[in-house]
């Protein structure tokens, strides 16, 4: 652990090495080893192997091994190569530290890592380590699976709307709804964004830090930059607002969520309510748009503009849910005609609870956590549900808005919407 820090080093060509010509089918291996005597001693062993590849930086994709050098870190390094290990199905990850200390060994081992390399590294026992590598990845090959995760973007109508207490509520329902399951938070808002403190964290990376230099772009500076709160979501703050320089761009964006689409279950984005080239990104790239609105002239007004240019983008209907927030019972006239002016249902009604909503959000805690029973988290963990992926035919909810709805408006459960 003499590094300073987990700072990834890629061999990938992009430092102008050429690499053998490798079949495309050969297995791919993504190194992030600082050390330099032990980089040339894999790449030296990989070079040879006609079985190995390494990844280009611009292949989409997780690579199937990760050899990662250990960071000052521990914790969060077991961290992430524990959810690399359960997101990447068949992947498999080696260490290497300049020493070897037994409890060390122990954490590696319960982390899931297949291999440990104290240094100086013995080339001999790398090559034996990539032929096991090699017999497993064989027997695996039969039944192949790459992972999609489901990208949700949570857009707002209007400035405060509660796109943010939406897009951190829906993040941690879907964590704790599966088990096995991984989410991250990604946050697209440049204008003022406040993702962190609704965790209360002070992470040290976000989205700037991939801006800064997208080259380096892959999972080992993923890791070093995503921050796991205790609920199991990760967490990608932008790093970006109004008073700082520079911009998140499209296409700093685009790949940034394609990597973290096949290392994650689910990609949910707080995009604020700004419409520019980088929201529209993320918007092409979103399997479900979730538009929060309220039942507030303005915000219906903007919100009417948002769903025109949606469809009139080429988004489909299906893909849009709208929320309307801060729903009251005594509303529902209003809501009915909302709904005839926006040409679009609403999917859920979150209920009005400003106490709640700030409190959690004072407390720097989700409000599903902070406040489990309330009406506003029970609607919470039911938006999650019918989002989980196999589960879009909704239940029949007993939730009370829903009970509302079917008795003054005649629909129990989110519809298929139609222009
Ligand atoms: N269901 C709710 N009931 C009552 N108040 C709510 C509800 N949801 C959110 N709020 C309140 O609305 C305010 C704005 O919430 P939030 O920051 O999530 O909105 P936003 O749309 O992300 O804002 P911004 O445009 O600043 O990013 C907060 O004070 C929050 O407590
Ligand atoms: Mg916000």
């Amino acid at each position: 652990m003499s590094q300073p820090g987990w700072n990834p080093v890629r061999l990938s060509g992009d430092q102008g090495k050429t690499q053998p010509e490798k079949s495309p089918s050969a297995i791919s291996v993504e190194l992030a080893v600082k050390t330099e005597e032990a980089r040339k001693a894999f790449e030296e062993v990989i070079a040879n192997n006609p079985e190995f590849r390494v990844k280009p930086a611009k292949e989409a994709g997780p690579a199937k091994l990760h050899i990662l050098e250990l960071d000052d870190d521990l914790k969060q390094s077991f961290s992430f190569i524990e959810s690399i290990l359960q997101s990447e199905d068949g992947s498999e990850v080696f260490l290497t530290a300049p020493c070897l200390e037994s409890g060390i060994l122990l954490e590696a081992m319960r982390a899931g890592v297949k291999e440990f390399f104290p240094q100086p590294i013995q080339k001999e026992e790398i090559q034996q380590a990539l032929e096991k590598v090699a017999s497993r990845s064989k027997s695996l090959r039969h039944s192949p699976s790459t992972k999609v995760g489901q990208v949700i973007g949570v857009f707002g109508g209007k400035g405060g709307v509660g796109t943010t207490s939406i897009a951190v509520n829906l993040a941690v329902c879907l964590q704790k709804a599966g088990e096995r399951k991984s989410v991250v938070l990604v946050e697209v808002n440049q204008h003022g964004g406040d993702l962190p403190l609704f965790f209360d964290l002070q992470p040290n990376h976000s989205f700037r830090d991939i801006g800064a230099d997208l080259s380096r772009l892959d999972t080992a500076l993923l890791t070093r930059i995503l921050t796991k709160h205790a609920t199991g979501v990760h967490v990608l703050p932008s790093g970006y607002d109004d008073l700082s320089s520079g911009r998140l761009t499209p296409e700093c964006v685009e790949p940034t969520l394609k990597l973290l689409q096949s290392l994650f279950d689910y990609v949910v984005i707080d995009c604020g309510h700004v419409l520019d080239l980088t929201t529209k990104k993320v918007i092409e790239v979103s399997s479900s748009i979730v538009v929060v609105s309220t039942l507030i002239v303005p915000v219906v007004h903007r919100t009417k503009r948002i769903l025109d240019l949606l469809r009139g983008s080429g988004c489909d209907n299906e893909k849009i849910k709208l929320v309307l927030n801060r729903y009251t019972p005594e509303e529902k006239e209003v809501l009915k005609e909302t709904e005839e002016a926006l040409k679009f249902p609403a999917s859920w009604l979150m209920p009005n609870d400003y106490p709640t909503a700030s409190g959690a959000i004072n407390n720097g805690a989700p409000l599903v956590v902070h406040a489990p029973r309330s009406q506003v988290a029970k609607c919470f963990q039911e938006m999650a549900a019918s989002m989980i992926t196999g589960n879009q035919d909704q239940k029949e909810s007993t939730h009370w808005v829903d009970r509302l709805r079917k008795i003054m408006i005649g629909r129990s459960k989110p519809r298929p919407v139609h222009a």
